[in-house]
Parts: C-alpha cells; sequence; structure tokens
C-alpha cells in the first residue's frame, strides 16, 4: 500500500466496530474496539486487547485467504485496531457454516454439542438486530431482494470454499474450527468476503483440551477472556 489515507468521518457503528470515510471515497477504515455484546446486545462488556486481536487475527487471514485467490475487502492493517477496506455494499445475510453440532443447532436438531456432522452444514439467517438476525433461506433472500440469485451462487460457492481451507488451516493449529459466520458485500469489483474472522463470529476448540478458544467464553462466562483471545492471535499469526 503505498498511498497514505486519512481517517475521516464516522460512518457507521456496530456492536464491535466502527467504519470510517478515509481521503479515499473507495476505502474506509474498519476500526475494532475491546467491546463484546452477546446474545443481540442483551449482555454487554469489554475485553482487554479484544480489538487488536481481532484485527491482528482477521488482516491475517484475509490476506492468506488472498493469496488463495479468494477476494475479499482487505485492504491493510495501518495501525493495530485499524483495517483499511474496500468499500463494500453489505449484503443483509449472515451465511454461518457449521462442521460440528454447537450453539443453535445443537438447541435446533436437540443433538449434544459436540456431535459430528457428515457434511457442513450452511445457514443463512437475516442481518437485523430488532428482529434478532432470524434465519431465512435462499427463497427468502429471493423474495424480499436481499440479493440476487447470481450474487448468491456466488456467495454459496465460495463460502462452501473458504470453509475448506479455513478448517484445514485451523487444524494445522490444533484447532477445530466448529462453527462460524462470514458477511460478504457489493463492490465495484463484484461479490467481496467482508466483515472480519475472529473468535468473535467464530467457535474454535483446541483439539488437545477442548478448551473454548472464543466468544463462547465471554456468552457463557468462562474466564480467561483477554488469555484466549491472545493465544489465539499468536497460534494464528504463528502460520503464514
Ligand atoms: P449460533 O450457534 O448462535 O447460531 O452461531 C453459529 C456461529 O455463527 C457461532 O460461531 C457464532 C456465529 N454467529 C455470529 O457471530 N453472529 C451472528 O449473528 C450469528 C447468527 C452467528
Amino acid at each position: 500500500m503505498t498511498e497514505t489515507v486519512t481517517r475521516g468521518e464516522q460512518v457507521h457503528e456496530g456492536k464491535a466496530k466502527i467504519l470510517y470515510a478515509t481521503s479515499n471515497p473507495d476505502l474506509l477504515i474498519q476500526y475494532f474496539t475491546d467491546n463484546a455484546s452477546a446474545f443481540n446486545g442483551l449482555k454487554k462488556g469489554t475485553i482487554g486487547n479484544k480489538g487488536a486481536c481481532n484485527n491482528a487475527i482477521s488482516s491475517h487471514i484475509f490476506a492468506l485467504l488472498e493469496k488463495e485467490g479468494f477476494r475479499t475487502h482487505f485492504v491493510d492493517r495501518p495501525s493495530e485496531t485499524e483495517m483499511l477496506v474496500k468499500k463494500v455494499e453489505i449484503i443483509p445475510v449472515e451465511v454461518v457454516l457449521r462442521n460440528v453440532v454447537a450453539g443453535s443447532l445443537s438447541k435446533r436438531m436437540g443433538l449434544d454439542e459436540g456431535a459430528p456432522i457428515k457434511q457442513t452444514v450452511l445457514e443463512y439467517y437475516y442481518k437485523d438486530d430488532d428482529l434478532g438476525d432470524p434465519m431465512i433461506n435462499r427463497s427468502h433472500i429471493s423474495a424480499f431482494d436481499l440479493a440476487s440469485v447470481e450474487n448468491m451462487d456466488i456467495i454459496e460457492e465460495q463460502a462452501y470454499r473458504i470453509n475448506d481451507w479455513l478448517v484445514s488451516f485451523f487444524d494445522r493449529l490444533g484447532i477445530t474450527l466448529v462453527d462460524y459466520k462470514l458477511e460478504f458485500g457489493i463492490s465495484p469489483e463484484g461479490v467481496l468476503l467482508a466483515d472480519e474472522i475472529s473468535p468473535d463470529g467464530c467457535r474454535l476448540w483446541d483439539k488437545k483440551t477442548g478448551e473454548k478458544m472464543d466468544k463462547d467464553r465471554f456468552r457463557r462466562d468462562l474466564g480467561r477472556l483477554e488469555e484466549v483471545y491472545t493465544e489465539m492471535r499468536d497460534r494464528i499469526l504463528s502460520i503464514s
């Protein structure tokens, strides 16, 4: 990145990240805070150094995905807590991939957490905090014009391929990638993987100890939050 980009006005504030305009109209700064929330904002707190850890983790994973040929919004990491990203229009559909039973799937299907799944499960959720992000399907997505059929075909195909790559990446770190959420956006270049990939939006279980290495520690009051985020950062950054 040769161009120097300066931070401008705030354009959006989410639960854990803030988006700022920049001096380049095609780029935004995604600022990672230490704020943590769960259960659709009912539980709130902070986790020391989480913003810097999640930015380091996400930036590293996006850069590796780009090397593999996946198209993402990632441009650069100008500071510990800032990610320079391409401006996209976020598609209001959260894509959840599941490799092992946990969380809401365990409740929905009446299965124990940790039960194996014979093939990856892909689910869609409507990104709407007021509605509590309800689960939807491709029929809802096209009926309510949330995204075009063509873009959803691209997203679905990309999501399964990203999953294959991420599962083997985490496997090398001794981590089971149980489930996680992806978001995509539309830019003049087409569909790009956006948002973040971090322990905030993933379930990551240590293969040896079974320890939860993700935001479930906050949701379930398991303690050792800062330590675990820092350890995940160090493990993830050890592979390039
Ligand atoms: P769930 O078991 O609560 O449905 O979540 C599945 C995974 O997706 C889990 O790793 C958390 C992540 N996720 C988010 O981070 N944000 C969301 O809004 C949703 C629906 C899931």
